[in-house]
């Protein structure tokens, strides 16, 4: 299969780019490809809404600025923060016109929330199901292109490069290029290769690194991986970031139910578990200080009283308010017997999103030619050691614009490469036990979750290296000896993903932002981004 544009990720990145190519280049064929459903993805979870300076009488571009910088802790890019901040107001505009609905006050101006580490009102949702919303907008509207071939149930398994042509590639060797992917198709059960001339990896995040996460099962950091074993640059993968309050259930496991920070911009108060607010002993801002910190407080918090979780106390807010911003939130803790009204919600940290990733420059441009990457895949510059509150969501769409004027400016100048040899699966046989992959998937996220959480030290992340050292020397057997399936690839991904995060930890010898290892209680004085 040949296409020119070949979309990896059916989010809100990749569908923004998609869109607008397939407008811009009407007789160039887009193709994107998603590993289960269209709109499974991280998008559609997102709760709190996207940020945007809407009121200019209030806000200002300064003051997002300014905030966006604070929550980064000295590592943000001043030059990206501003072109996320200023074009993500047109972008925004964009996706209301292509059909987004946020939601109105009585005057018909835009309900404003508010965030911890956001200085005013500004981010615009439509309840609590924001991404929902922008999902479905996007689903629409490429439904009307007929340029654009959306393929569900395609796995995608590696970019293809010089490599796969038999020359030596190394991190050394200049002009890597993209030529397309191999794809296993999970209506057949084969590795097919897709040639493109240009290709956007917009494949998510990698939440499923830890035991507990807001991320739903297909947030395997696959793009990250792919982008490495291709010997792209990666950055900054030791800043993750944990959500301070997804909901806590004894017993679940996988995707954690978040309960949005926006329920403390309206005025929730954290309790520990005897009752007491404690953030105020943390923080200036208290409840609405930076993620890192209100994280990091609760993790405290749990240690020092041993407990599993601490409380949300949202008994004093106005409960009618309450439903209509929060509907989803108040019918998730009803079904649990929670009513909100009466009774506090347990919620713990649950790791949500990825700072650092695949490192691009400010055209969304790969360290690999005419491959480009964005969304939370991508590592822009914008979020330094810490990510502002729906600023992802924003950056995910003023990036996607980005890479599309980029690449359709440069289409016409790229030839297919021919020459790309199939896939060969000879000497592999069907798999005997699942169990082996299944197992290890669950010992990367405990390990993970153990040793690379919140607070690190270097004797966990020694002891997390050795253990990935162990699970990629196994998976790497099974991976040349058995077919390939999305389980095997997915934890080979997630060993891989893994080894950044703990290797960017190691090499870090500071706290900063998202990442604290007591073995470096401080601030360097030298500000500097971990390339891999
Ligand atoms: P995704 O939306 O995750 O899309 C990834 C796509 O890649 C999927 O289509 C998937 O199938 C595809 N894919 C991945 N790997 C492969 C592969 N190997 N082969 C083929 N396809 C592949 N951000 C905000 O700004 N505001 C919020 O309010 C907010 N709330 C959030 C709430 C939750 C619960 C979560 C989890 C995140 C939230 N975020 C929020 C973060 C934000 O939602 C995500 O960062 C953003 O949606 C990521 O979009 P994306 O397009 O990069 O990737
Ligand atoms: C939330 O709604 O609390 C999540 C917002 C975000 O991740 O930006």
């Amino acid at each position: 299969m040949q296409t020119d544009f070949l979309v990896i990720g059916s989010g809100i990145a990749g569908l923004t780019y998609a869109l607008k190519t397939a407008e811009a280049c009407p007789d160039k064929i887009i193709t994107v490809l998603t590993k289960t459903t269209s709109d499974e993805t991280n998008t559609k979870y997102a709760q709190g809404g996207v940020a945007g300076v809407m009121n200019m009488d209030k806000d200002s571009f300064e003051k997002h600025i300014e905030d966006t910088l604070i929550a980064g802790d000295g590592l943000c890019n001043r030059h990206i923060v501003e072109i996320v901040v200023k074009e993500g107001v047109q972008r925004i505009k964009e996706i209301i016109e292509w059909g987004a609905q946020f939601d109105k006050n009585n005057l018909g101006d835009y309900a404003l929330g508010k965030e911890g580490g956001h200085s005013e009102f500004r981010i615009l949702h439509h309840k609590d199901v924001t991404g929902k919303e922008m999902e479905r907008t996007l689903l629409a509207a490429i439904k009307n292109k007929s340029n654009i071939h959306l393929i569900n149930h395609c796995f995608v398994v590696d970019i293809i490069t010089q490599h796969h042509l038999g020359y030596l590639v190394t991190k050394g060797t200049p002009d890597i290029e993209c030529y397309g992917v191999y794809v296993l198709n999970l209506e057949n059960n084969k590795i097919e290769k897709i040639l493109s001339k240009i290709t956007l990896l917009a494949t998510g995040g990698n939440g499923q690194a830890y035991r507990t996460t807001t991320n739903p099962a297909i947030a395997t950091g696959d793009g990250v991986a792919m982008m490495y074993r291709a010997k792209g640059r990666i950055e900054n993968m030791e800043f993750i970031q944990f959500h301070p309050s997804a909901l806590y259930e004894p017993g679940v496991a996988g995707q954690a139910f978040l309960i949005t920070e926006a329920v403390r911009g309206d005025g929730a108060i954290l309790r520990n578990n005897k009752g007491v607010a404690f953030m105020e002993n943390y923080d200036a801002r208290k409840d609405l200080a930076p993620r890192d910190i209100v994280a990091r407080a609760i993790d405290n918090e749990m240690k020092v009283n041993g407990t599993e979780y601490v409380y949300l106390d949202c008994r004093d807010m106005n409960i009618e308010k309450f439903i209509n911003h929060f509907p989803n939130i108040y019918e998730k803790c009803k079904s649990l017997g929670i009513d909100v009204s009466k009774q506090m919600i347990p919620v713990a940290p649950a790791a949500h999103y990825s700072c650092g990733g695949i490192k691009t420059d400010e055209w969304g441009r790969t360290t690999i030619n005419n491959l480009y990457a964005c969304g939370e895949c991508a590592s822009t510059g914008l979020h330094g050691a810490n990510r502002l509150a729906s600023n992802s969501l924003l950056e995910a769409m003023v990036f996607a614009h980005r890479c599309y004027l980029d690449g359709a400016a440069k289409i016409n100048l790229i030839e297919f490469n021919e020459s790309i040899p199939n896939w060969n699966a000879a000497g592999t046989t069907e798999p005997k036990e699942m169990i082996l992959i299944t197992q290890s998937l669950k010992e990367i996220q405990l390990l993970m979750s153990d040793y690379v959480g919140i607070v690190r030290t270097n004797v966990r992340l020694q002891r997390a290296m050795k253990r990935l050292d162990l699970l990629h020397e196994e998976t790497e057997s099974l991976y040349q000896t058995t077919k390939v399936s999305p389980q095997l690839c997915e934890v080979r991904n997630l060993i891989t993903v893994g080894y950044l995060i703990v290797k960017g930890a190691q090499l870090r010898h500071e706290s900063r932002g998202l990442h604290f290892n007591t073995d470096y209680p401080f601030k360097s004085d030298r500000l500097q981004n971990i390339v891999l």
